[in-house]
């Protein structure tokens, strides 16, 4: 069983993972309410941390309804795209690390924030909402390597483009945050029927398997800070409770995804000692996390409509 924390506990650990991630500090602030941590924050994943990629995609890639989603947004706060009311994940985890929100869409870039790219600062967001580790997830969206092809991609421009060199380029990436979080909608798998559950091991040590070539790639294009955030807990989600009696989280859905965080963590722990020896990672528990909020949302200052 995974070890279980509160809401505060979890929400601290995000702060952990990024000041313990930041051995420098930059001088200098972006507009947040810290200071600045880490030169530029690179995102992967899905919809917990697309804040616009899809509203540059053509259908049937998923856009955010916008209401309900970005109500909550400032009107300065970065535009739509993200499927949430307020900031999401990348924002919140941004925040910590001083910036005002996350980097912004990489679909999105102006000449001024390309600019900030090509200099290796403030990053850049890869995420496609309804994307997956795996390449046949999701239709229309990008995939967890092509968004691993697109930063290779932005890291050639800055080379070519010349306005820092080298040495400093290589720096500036092993001092940067780079967070993936991905793999609930490759899970679609089991409810489409493509993949019967009693082969979940094979799919899901599948996906792990995949997860860890991708954060390899990354490794090996200079990335050095990694916060992964783990797998949520599905069986929580409507989709999966409106199936079970009372509306229950199913126990089937979670324990899926428990099987996959605890692979996660052993294979990602074997992976970093035999080839990634100068990564320094933290998995973050989304599965807890969430699961707290929804079993006692007073913890999180919330009350739970059913
Ligand atoms: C992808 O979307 C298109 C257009 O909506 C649809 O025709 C196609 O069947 C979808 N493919 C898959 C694999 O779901």
């Amino acid at each position: 069983m995974e070890e279980r924390r509160s809401t505060v506990v979890a929400a601290a650990t995000v702060v952990f993972v990024v000041f313990y991630l930041a051995s420098s500090v930059v001088a200098g602030e972006v507009g947040g309410e810290r200071p600045l941590q880490v030169p530029a924050m690179y995102v992967f994943g899905d919809s917990l941390v697309d804040v616009g990629n899809n509203d540059f995609l053509p259908p049937p890639a998923p856009r955010a309804p916008r209401p309900p989603c970005g109500v909550d947004l400032p009107p300065d706060g970065g535009g739509g795209g993200r499927f949430t009311n307020g900031y999401n994940l990348a924002d919140i985890i941004a925040q910590h690390a001083g910036f005002k929100m996350s980097p912004p869409a990489y679909l999105s870039l102006t000449p001024a924030t390309r600019g900030d790219l090509r200099r290796g600062l403030v990053g850049a967001n890869y995420a496609s909402s309804g994307s997956g580790i795996l390449d046949i997830t999701g239709n229309g969206t990008i995939s967890l390597g092509r968004q691993v092809k697109l930063f290779a991609d932005t890291k050639a421009a800055m080379a070519t483009a010349g306005e820092v060199d080298g040495e400093r380029m290589g720096h500036l990436l092993s001092q940067s945050l780079f967070v993936t979080c991905t793999g609930g909608n490759d899970y679609g798998a089991f409810s489409d029927g493509t993949v019967p559950v009693s082969e979940a091991p094979a799919f899901i040590a599948h996906m792990v398997a995949t997860y860890i070539q991708h954060i390899k790639a990354l490794y090996k294009q200079g990335a050095r800070r990694l916060a992964i955030m783990d797998m949520l807990p599905l069986g929580c989600l409507p989709v999966s409770r409106v199936a079970v009696q009372n509306g229950q989280c199913s126990g089937v859905g979670n324990s899926l995804g428990q099987l996959f965080n605890r692979l996660l963590r052993r294979e990602m722990a074997g992976a970093a000692a035999s080839s990634m020896p100068d990564l320094r990672y933290s998995i973050g528990s989304l599965y807890n996390a969430l699961h707290d909020i929804i079993v006692n949302p007073a913890l999180a200052g919330k009350q739970l409509k059913t």
